[in-house]
């Protein structure tokens, strides 16, 4: 595997307020990754400054090569962005919000309609195609929007938050079809943003465990959890990294007690990253 997405000490402050405060990290070709952290941990920052929405403060990442803060245009080609917030048109249907956001991406009439005829039938709504957005579950919208970041055949799908507000069988879904039908299928690179740790530990080969703009800790579920006790969970490393407990809601605060380290040493992930 290679490295399709490099981070290099990225930066983004709002006024005064650090938001990312100097992340780096890269994402290997293929591979699902997951920016863990609770509300205002930094995620949907992130994915706006990798997909060229926001100019970093300082710092820059390279994707297929290009970097986000010369090569912009470059880098819009080989991405795909599904919004943390639905961005769909209620009124029209499936397939005419594709044509829609397909006209954004500079595709049009037979090239268009046949890429709409292949999102459709991906994201497994070609029998809903003609009848509108609003008469869909909150799952089928999910779909609908990832559809969208799919439609000029990206190389990287950013998706923040993809399952919010789902309830957890739709969510679980959501996350197989993500596995199944986009990586496994597609051979595409796949960045979650995600406050729910078994969501990141289910679906993802790595996770990076974001905190008040910091990266904690990274590393595959197994190894993060390894460099605990045994039997520790994925909410013990969070614990352990940041000091911090995280509830299902994203919410973090401090536990009663930090979990402690199975043995002298970092964890793999930390190693990894040199912390
Ligand atoms: N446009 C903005 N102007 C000023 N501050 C901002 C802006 N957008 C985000 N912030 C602040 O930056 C920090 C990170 O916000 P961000 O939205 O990236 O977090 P998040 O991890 O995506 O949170 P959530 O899980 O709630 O979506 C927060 O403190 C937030 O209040
Ligand atoms: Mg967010």
């Amino acid at each position: 595997m290679s490295a399709i997405l490099e981070v290099q000490q990225l930066v983004k402050k709002y006024g005064d307020k650090v938001a990312v405060n100097g992340i780096s990290f890269d994402i290997q070709a293929g591979e699902i990754f997951s920016l863990l952290g609770p509300n205002g941990a930094g995620k949907t920052t992130t994915i706006s400054v990798l997909s060229t929405l926001y100019v970093p403060t300082a710092g820059d990442a390279v994707i297929g090569g290009h970097s986000v803060v010369k090569e912009p245009m470059a880098v819009r080609n080989l991405i795909g962005v599904v919004p943390q917030d639905l961005a769909l048109y209620e009124d029209l249907t499936a397939c005419e919000n594709l044509a829609f956001w397909g006209q954004m991406y500079n595709l049009s009439g037979k090239a268009l309609n046949a890429r709409i005829d292949q999102v459709l039938e991906q994201i497994g709504l070609k029998d809903r195609a003609k009848q509108r957005v609003k008469t869909f579950s909150g799952g089928m919208k999910r779909r609908v929007n990832i559809g969208v970041g799919l439609l000029h055949q990206p190389r990287l799908l950013f998706m923040d938050e993809p399952t919010r507000s789902l309830d957890p069988g739709a969510a679980r879904s959501l996350r197989d079809f993500i596995k199944e039908h986009i990586v496994a299928e597609r051979g595409k690179t796949v960045f979650i943003s995600t406050h729910q740790l078994d969501e990141a530990e289910q679906l993802c080969d790595t996770i990076a465990i974001l905190d008040d703009g910091r990266i904690r800790a990274q590393g595959s579920p197994d190894e993060l959890k390894s460099g605990l006790e045994a039997n520790s969970t994925l909410c013990d490393v969070f614990s352990f990294y940041t000091g911090k407990s995280f509830d299902e809601d994203g919410v973090s605060h401090v536990p009663f007690a930090i979990p402690r380290r199975k043995k002298r040493g970092y964890g793999l992930g930390m190693k990894r990253k040199g912390y």
